[in-house]
């Protein structure tokens, strides 16, 4: 109907021209409004699903799971239990990783900020962020991972004395987990925010801080919009696509900061912290 009455007034407007000229009118005007319409609907998109659900490639399912968690599980089924396993080509940039983890850390932990009872590491691997990161300042800690094998590779040798200090081991799915309410001072998720889909953990976690408890997500962001992984289902978004997934999971940043000394050759590693 709207674009029956721009066609009834592109023909008033242009009454004595030749027909040609009219279904030209006609054409180009149905191009702009389609264009328009399309790009508003495209942003309503994102802005209602902020997380970029891809929902062709993601939601279809695979043995009962979401098709884009089976992949995830199915790509880490063949990665090792070892330092090389959780960092892939970039294991000589652990320990950076690790120093520029630890500074940031020190800016929320402490007196007058969060205190250093108790930190959850979401998605830790064998531990190598609980051994070098939160290990060091939090009496105890818990760990979340999906892939039981790493778990046990942290509990029996990669942690040493140090895993006496670990009080739960959950092997779970992040998107199936509810942090207990105000349990952790810090809860870390280091490289994988990337894998899930969706802002519900996030919205989830934000109820297991305890008193000026603070989440550190530290991830892999995209140079522009938000990129799709087919073979581990992570999707690498931007730093504004990831505050405003943030936001809108009811938490505020408090603090962001890019990982120093990175080669330039590899995507921009940043630091978010909100509570
Ligand atoms: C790239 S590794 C990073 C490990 C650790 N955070 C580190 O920095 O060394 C990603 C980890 O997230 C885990 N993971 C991926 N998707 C997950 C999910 N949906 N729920 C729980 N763990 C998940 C993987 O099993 C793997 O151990």
């Amino acid at each position: 109907m709207e674009f029956g009455r721009t066609h009834q007034a592109f023909r008033e407007r242009w009454a004595g021209t030749d027909d040609d000229l009219c279904r030209y009118s006609m054409s180009l005007d149905l191009h702009n409004t389609l264009r328009q319409e399309f790009f508003a609907s495209y942003l309503f998109i994102l802005e209602q699903i902020p997380l970029v659900k891809l929902y062709a490639a993601t939601c279809a399912n695979v043995k009962g799971q979401k098709q884009f968690y089976y992949r995830a599980q199915n790509f880490y089924k063949d990665v090792p239990a070892s330092e090389e396993g959780m960092m892939g080509e970039f294991v000589e940039l652990s320990e950076l990783d690790l120093e520029g983890s630890r500074q940031f850390l020190k800016k929320f932990v402490g007196p007058g900020k969060a205190s250093t009872n108790r930190a959850l590491d979401c998605g830790c691997g064998i531990g190598r962020v609980s051994k070098g990161v939160l290990l060091p300042v939090f009496q105890t800690l818990e760990m979340l991972d999906m892939m039981e094998n790493f778990i046990l590779h942290a509990h029996k040798y990669y942690l040493g004395d140090l895993a006496d200090r670990v009080e739960t081991y959950y092997v779970y799915n992040l998107q199936d987990f509810t942090p207990p309410p105000q349990r952790y001072d810090v809860i870390w998720m280091q490289w994988v925010a990337y894998t899930l889909d969706e802002d519900a953990f996030l919205r989830r976690a934000r109820g297991g801080l305890g008193p000026s408890g603070v989440i550190v997500l530290k991830d892999n962001t995209a140079r522009q919009g938000c990129r799709l992984d087919t073979v581990d289902s992570s999707v690498l978004r931007h730093l504004d696509v990831l505050t405003s997934i943030i936001e809108r999971a009811g938490l505020t940043v408090l603090d962001v900061q890019k990982q120093d000394a990175f080669p330039e050759s590899i995507v921009p590693v940043w630091m978010i912290a909100m509570r």
